[in-house]
């Protein structure tokens, strides 16, 4: 199967991890991209925030979260009153998986095997940053995280036991309230995930 875990350097720090990410030929998914995408934040951080993978934006800039989801999950956070600025940001998958349509590069939902062949990169981060608080936002991390078997739009916002830390929780993908169809919906979903972030900010008080 697919691995990362070649490439991933022993007991590195995140600065080590985040120039190696660049080089990962642990599945066919940098072939296409720009940057490997490495997780942002303290190194200490007590909450860390897991999305799927870098967007078309995240790609260009080398950053998580930088492009239209990123201002979603900012505001949301901000609602929450869970500083951006303290919290780890990472995806699940550290490439960008697109196709082209017209001059367009078109978002592709990674396949469980390039989640797994990916998963020593989120274990290093995990290892490195130990938080208290785990958030997978959406389903590829959510089940990255706690297993093929979870549905977020069941267990969303309920903390979870999980040996990954002492509270975990999964929540929308901040692209949910983007492709959400209408006012409403967007209103709701985007309500539902400040929601879960609450949660988090309570337990950690
Ligand atoms: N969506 C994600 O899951 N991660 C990003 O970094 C950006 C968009
Ligand atoms: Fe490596 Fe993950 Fe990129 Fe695949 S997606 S090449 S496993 S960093």
């Amino acid at each position: 199967p697919w691995s990362a875990a070649p490439f991933v350097p022993e007991s590195a720090s995140l600065g080590v991890l985040r120039d190696a990410v660049e080089s990962c030929r642990g599945c066919p998914l940098y072939a296409r991209a720009t940057h490997g995408v490495l997780g942002v934040g303290p190194a200490r951080a007590r909450v860390m925030l897991i999305g799927e993978q870098p967007g078309d934006r995240e790609d260009v800039e080398g950053l998580p979260f930088v492009g239209p989801a990123g201002r979603v999950l900012d505001e949301a956070l901000e609602e929450a009153e869970i500083d951006r600025d303290e919290v780890f940001v990472t995806n699940a998958v550290k490439h960008f998986k697109w196709e082209p349509r017209g001059k367009r590069r078109i978002h592709q939902k990674p396949r469980a095997r390039e989640v797994e062949a990916c998963r020593p990169w989120l274990e290093a981060e995990l290892a490195r940053v130990r938080p208290r608080a785990l958030v997978a936002l959406g389903a590829t991390a959510a089940q990255a995280l706690l297993g093929r078997a979870f549905r977020v739009t069941k267990d969303r916002g309920r903390v979870i036991a999980s040996p990954h830390a002492p509270i975990v929780l999964a929540t929308h993908h901040p692209s949910v309230v983007l492709r959400a169809p209408d006012a409403a919906s967007r209103a709701a979903r985007r309500a539902e995930l400040v929601a879960d972030l609450r949660v988090i900010a309570a337990h950690l008080g």
